[in-house]
């Protein structure tokens, strides 16, 4: 039997691609920086039995129908809204993902843009490195108070519920909405479940935690950031499309809202002319909630771990269409 033949759409750890050579011919876009261009992709897909691809790699079924061989793919991600997984499942391709190794480092990273959203962090700094500090001023760069406020959820997965768990070491009261009421955490985190426009207007901080699909596509927009406190802090580490940019744009600029962690975008990388980065009520960052050595080194070895179980006809740990799954 001929060995494997894999893909990988980008340059990443090395231990990630020690536990794929000793099972497949493994050949990789050798740059960090940027993705390959889609010709590359549908060229490479061609020949290989598995891709290990990233969330800024479209996986639909054009690139599938190209890869005849194909029996995985292998997301670097806990989000697959990358890939059509009707089309995979379809076909009998294998999808999976990285959940759980992230989720403390995502939580931490969606606090970071609480806390420096809330308390202006960036804007500080940029006035303090310009000289403009002149002396100590009673309401100087005055914000808001994340301790003891109500945070309010948008989804209670893994990473919600990592961030409800920190928000009680603030002291805040936490309130949620997610389709799935989960009472189980609502005793064991001391949470609220609230409907979805009793989270909007009253909380003090809000972060979303849902997937993309087209039920959450554009889920908080003009409407909805109408609803909130004008003391709002608003903050989205979880897919750009989920919020309607130029409302939270629009929010920001009118101080609707009081300010924003971003660090999802509805295109990304964010064009340098977009109204939010004008903004200095807007935090920005560039997709990196699970960006911490560790966290980046241990979804891309499971990644690897999930490709090379589904090569050698074993069940993977994280399938997200478990249904193409024989054992
Ligand atoms: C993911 O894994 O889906 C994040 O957006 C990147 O860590």
């Amino acid at each position: 039997m001929s060995r494997a033949k894999v893909y990988v759409t980008r340059r990443i750890p090395q231990p990630a691609l020690d536990l794929i050579r000793p099972v497949a011919d493994l050949s990789m876009w050798d740059r960090e920086d940027v993705p390959p261009p889609r010709e590359v992709i549908l060229r490479e897909a061609r020949q290989v039995d598995g891709l290990l691809t990233l969330l800024t790699d479209r996986i639909d079924g054009q690139v599938m129908e190209a890869a005849p061989r194909l029996k995985v793919v292998s997301n670097f991600a806990v989000g697959f809204d990358n890939i059509d997984i009707p089309a995979a499942t379809s076909r009998g391709i294998v999808v999976t993902n990285t959940p759980e190794v992230l989720t403390d480092t995502v939580a931490d990273f969606a606090f970071c843009l609480i806390l420096a959203a809330a308390r202006r962090l960036v804007e500080a700094d940029g006035y303090t490195r310009a000289g403009k500090w002149k002396t100590w001023e009673p309401l100087l760069l005055a914000g808001q108070d994340v301790h003891g406020a109500t945070l309010g959820l948008i989804g209670l997965g893994r990473i919600g519920s990592a961030v409800a768990r920190r928000a009680k070491g603030f002291e805040m009261r936490v309130i949620y909405y997610d389709p799935y009421r989960r009472q189980d955490l609502e005793t064991s985190l001391g949470i609220e479940y609230r409907p979805f426009t009793d989270v909007l207007r009253d909380a003090d901080v809000l972060s979303v935690h849902v997937p993309l699909s087209e039920q959450t596509r554009h889920l908080i927009g003009r409407e909805q950031f109408g609803m909130m406190k004008k003391t709002a802090v608003f903050v989205n580490t979880s897919r750009g499309p989920v919020v309607d940019q130029r409302a939270l744009a629009d929010a920001l600029a009118s101080r609707r809202i009081f300010a924003a962690g971003i660090d999802v975008f509805e295109q990304e990388p964010i064009p340098a002319d977009d109204p939010l980065l004008r903004l200095d009520n807007a935090v920005v960052a560039p997709h990196i909630a699970s960006a911490s050595v560790p966290t980046r080194i241990r979804m891309a070895t499971l990644a690897a771990e999930n490709l090379v179980a589904v090569l050698q006809g074993r069940r993977p740990p994280n399938p997200v269409n478990p249904e193409v799954l024989k054992t």
